[in-house]
């Protein structure tokens, strides 16, 4: 039996959170450029996002670029950059066809105003898809997004417009990124690494973590389906004890 039968459909994670990695390896170990190996990843991401809207994942958020990554070699971000601005043209009518809304999260304005029209574009031409939001984060770091949240907080009492005693964990959650999405239930890293570089800080307080050492190159539909899989083993106590779960 596959993994896809053994998933309980009614148990199913609504968010998963992706943070791909492994590309620049996976194309070292066949002495390619890196580049190839990002080319390579997004075949990767269009498996994992038909086998979301196959399934029935309401919200997958995939870590595309991060704050830090603006750190890399130049040619490296070029081709990052360029790769996204081909991949979102290209995909428009995939997305339309699986019903797939497509946003994104992140320091939006930090990237190249070409990536910025174009993202903008398949964004509001697909706004009214939904079967799946697909969140890429851009340029994007929890810290960043924390920062963010508490500042535009800060202004708000300066204003008089909120009272401090009025924050609290639903009115921080809305200043973030991912307002109007629930909190990722899973969060998936490839490629052996065991940590989680700045990605959904605030909002991983209580997500399952699965690590893989497949390389997101190599990862497909059926990687995914083995972790939803693993997901729907687990115990998620949040504090209580296995008795007080029914
Ligand atoms: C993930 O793969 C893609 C991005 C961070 C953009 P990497 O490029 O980090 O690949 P490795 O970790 O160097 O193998
Ligand atoms: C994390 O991958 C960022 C993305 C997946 C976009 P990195 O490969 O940049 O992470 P670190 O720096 O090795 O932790
Ligand atoms: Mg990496």
């Amino acid at each position: 039996m596959g993994f896809k039968e053994q998933i309980d459909t009614s148990r199913l994670p609504e968010h998963i959170a992706i943070i791909m990695d492994g590309n620049g390896r996976w194309a070292k170990n066949q002495g390619k450029f890196r580049s190839f190996g990002h080319e390579s990843g997004v075949l990767s991401i269009k498996d994992v996002v038909e086998g979301c809207s196959d399934i029935g994942i309401k919200y997958l958020t995939i870590y595309a670029f991060s704050t830090e990554n603006w750190n890399r070699p130049i040619d490296e971000v070029n081709a990052l950059m360029e790769l996204l601005i081909s991949t979102i043209n290209a995909e428009i009518a995939t997305l339309h066809k699986h019903n797939i809304r497509l946003n994104a999260i992140g320091d939006i304005a930090s990237l190249p105003q070409k990536c910025i029209d174009d993202l903008k574009f398949a964004m509001e031409d697909t706004a009214k898809n939904n079967t799946c939001t697909l969140t890429l984060a851009l340029s994007y770091s929890a810290k960043w997004e924390i920062l963010e949240a508490a500042r535009k907080l800060a202004l708000l009492v300066k204003e008089d417009k909120m009272k401090i005693e009025e924050i609290n964990e639903t009115v921080f959650s809305s200043q973030l990124t991912t307002v109007n999405m629930p909190d990722p239930e899973l969060m998936i890293r490839t490629s052996g690494e065991h940590r989680v570089s700045n990605f959904l800080l605030w909002q991983m307080a209580y997500s399952e973590l699965y690590f893989t050492e497949v390389l997101w190159p190599d990862f497909r539909k059926e990687d995914l389906f083995e972790a939803i899989v693993d997901y729907q083993k687990r115990e998620r106590r949040f504090g209580k004890i296995s008795e007080q779960l029914n």
